[in-house]
């Protein structure tokens, strides 16, 4: 069977992110026009918002081709120059994490970024000499979850910086018509509506709870996907109404119950979870802080009082229940 991709391959396709998207449309069309390459592109926010999806359309749009890595695959400097120096005329090379390249790959992506070059040094010491060699014009895409992760000589080497951040409801409504047709799956307004409510903000989440959806329409429904139908498919998951997932009640329970509403620090209660740091700062923290479940003060993290509310939990007996 044909692969469908849910992911735009054109400005024109992509939803939402309007600054982003006239922000590319206008360098884009100069670059092409000059006949130059795009400035380098540094995407940074949450997982599943799009910063592969638009390092695809930018390659598309620029008629180049698109090479995909990251920072934990670009493990020696060898790695990096194998890529850079078969690059050709127009690409664009997609760096996704970027924040976690080893410094002594870093190094070598300064002058590639800078003067489409790569310094070789041969020998060390009063004998060190270096040979530069000169790399096709490229457009580097690189990807990190937080912008502050990046050093300060590489993020002052990108000239387009854009943060990526929740999409808008109506936008993600409008993302769920459009997947939906293209899986060839009916959906009315309110179950589009709702699916686009439990999403949490993100095309990715969107995309794949869709298709858990359109599962249960065709096995226990009549094929069409309803309010109904997203309700039901969705408490199979794990999904609540605000879009909560089993990893963010544990998450909150273990600050109420443990930490007895907090503050706790990240790193306690990530030891207490079992969980990566990284997951809970870049996957699980940033929506709950968005809608508000959450703050974060310099002593940590505090569930809020709306937290308590959604997860049925009485404030002042909480510290007494089981996790
Ligand atoms: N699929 C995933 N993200 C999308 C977006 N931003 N626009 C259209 N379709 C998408």
């Amino acid at each position: 069977p044909e692969i469908i991709s849910l992911r735009p391959g054109t400005l024109a396709e992509y939803i939402g992110q309007p600054e982003i998207a006239e922000t590319l449309a206008i360098a884009i069309a100069a670059a092409k026009k000059r006949k130059e390459p795009l400035d380098h592109v540094l995407f940074h926010g949450p997982p599943g918002l799009g910063k592969t999806t638009l390092a695809h359309i930018i390659a598309n749009e620029m008629g180049g081709n698109l090479t995909v890595t990251s920072g934990p695959a670009l493990e020696k400097g060898g790695d990096l120059i194998g890529i850079l120096t078969h690059i050709e005329e127009g690409d664009v090379l997609f760096i996704d994490e970027i924040h976690r390249m080893p410094k002594a790959v870093e190094e070598f992506l300064y002058p590639a970024m800078e003067d489409f070059a790569v310094d070789f040094v041969f020998d060390k010491g009063v004998h060190a000499r270096s040979h530069r060699y000169r790399l096709n014009q490229f457009c580097l895409v690189g990807a990190t979850t937080r912008a502050g992760l990046l050093s300060a000589p590489l993020r002052d080497r990108f000239g387009i910086l854009k943060s990526l951040d929740f999409y808008k409801q109506a936008d993600l409504i409008q993302i769920t018509k459009r997947s939906a047709a293209l899986l060839d799956i009916g959906i009315d307004n309110p179950g589009a509506k709702e699916l686009s409510r439990r999403s949490r903000g993100t095309p990715r989440i969107v995309n794949r709870l869709l298709k858990r959806v359109r599962d249960y329409a065709q096995v226990r429904g009549n094929g069409t996907i309803t309010k109904q139908t997203v309700e039901a498919a969705l408490a199979l998951e794990g999904v609540d109404k605000l879009g909560i997932t089993d990893l963010d009640r544990r998450y909150l329970k273990t600050i109420i119950h443990f930490y007895n509403g907090g503050p706790a620090g990240i790193e306690a209660i990530s030891a207490t979870l079992q969980e990566e740091t990284d997951t809970l700062v870049d996957v699980v923290e940033p929506y709950l802080l968005k809608i508000g479940l959450i703050t974060r003060t310099s002593s940590g993290r505090k569930a809020s009082e709306s937290a308590y509310k959604h997860l049925s939990i009485n404030m002042t007996d909480a510290n007494s229940q089981d996790i």
